[in-house]
């Protein structure tokens, strides 16, 4: 007797991933969702590093520049003796510049998710600045997690949230994660964090529909990772990326639309769309230095200076908390 196994079906016993649910709760809505937080596997993280080398994204070059040109007085503003804390760290370069211009810092305490990359980017740092105490925390920034108190007593503890992640945050989650920092920092701390500014949608349609395809491959990758990890069998072929500007929110919003109307399983649910439905996978909120200061202003910081390109694009600013 010859028994057939069905196209698609998964013989291997497999444990789902921590993050089911939540693909699975945002792919039931009236408008379906993605986590963003889920873009960033070994592969998106290789796209990721592509998009930032990509002509039209302009962020990453711009802000590495007001890196290159401003760190002195960035670390004149922190002052000597900090405690300071990056959130995201990953392989940590726009660090150096900083650390290069820090006065006596008590100690750079390097945030990630991701120990593998957190600790061998640490073990280099730690070479090149010896007598910096280097202390890497694995850990999800945005739920709780323990600082090591370093050696000598810092004069204030600053966090450093470099790349404009924030803009992937939605207001709501934006404004729980700065109320976080600001309890982080405490009193007399600080935030020096680099924001992407509002700017002409054409700029900014451009930076997230590049013409090589390398942000459709991000997106798409996605879907990919969810048939690998997650049991799902999403045709890739049938969906499409692409990203629009909301004026109204000031932020690029960037969907997976489905080319035809078709069924996905996900960890053994089915999931239909309507031809042209989408699935919403990234925010990217664009501010201006004064929404932006609105914004913090709620978690109790206030803007102290802040530094842009002549071409206004994006801003690295330094806010503290009375
Ligand atoms: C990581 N983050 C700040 C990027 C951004 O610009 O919002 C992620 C990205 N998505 C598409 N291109 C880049």
């Amino acid at each position: 007797m010859t028994t057939t196994i069905p196209q698609n079906a998964d013989t291997t016993r497999r444990e789902l991933p921590g993050y089911i649910d939540e693909v699975v709760e945002g792919l039931s809505g009236e408008a379906k969702t993605l986590p963003c937080k889920l873009f960033y596997d070994e592969r998106g993280s290789g796209l990721f590093d592509q998009i930032c080398e990509l002509d039209e994204y302009y962020v990453t070059r711009t802000e590495n520049a007001l890196m290159d040109q401003y760190a002195g007085e960035m670390a004149e503003a922190i002052g000597p003796e900090c405690l300071l804390i990056e959130y995201g760290a990953g392989s940590s370069t726009k660090i150096r510049s900083l650390l290069d211009n820090l006065k006596d810092p008590a100690a750079f305490v390097p945030i990630d998710i991701s120990g593998e990359h957190l600790v061998r980017a640490a073990d280099e740092l730690k070479v090149s600045y010896p007598t910096v105490e280097i202390n890497p925390v694995v850990a999800d920034f945005t739920a709780a997690f323990d600082v090591p108190a370093p050696l000598i007593k810092p004069a204030r503890n600053v966090v450093y949230f470099p790349g404009s992640t924030i803009g992937n945050f939605a207001p709501k989650d934006a404004s729980r994660l700065l109320k976080g920092m600001a309890q982080r920092v405490g009193p007399g701390g600080g935030l020096l964090i680099g924001v992407d500014l509002d700017k002409d949608p054409n700029v900014l349609r451009a930076a997230y529909n590049d013409r090589e395809g390398v942000t459709a491959a991000f997106n798409l990758n996605l879907l990919v990772r969810l048939n690998r990890e997650a049991g799902a069998d999403f045709n890739l072929s049938c969906f499409t990326h692409r990203a629009a500007y909301n004026p109204e929110a000031s932020r690029i919003e960037m969907r997976l639309y489905s080319d035809r109307p078709q069924t996905a399983r996900v960890a053994g649910r089915r999931f239909d769309f309507e031809m042209g439905e989408s699935i919403l996978t990234e925010y990217s909120h664009k501010y201006t230095v004064e929404s932006f200061g609105k914004i913090a202003g709620e978690a109790g910081f206030k803007t102290r200076q802040v530094w842009t390109d002549a071409d206004d694009l994006f801003s690295v600013q330094y806010l503290e908390l009375n």
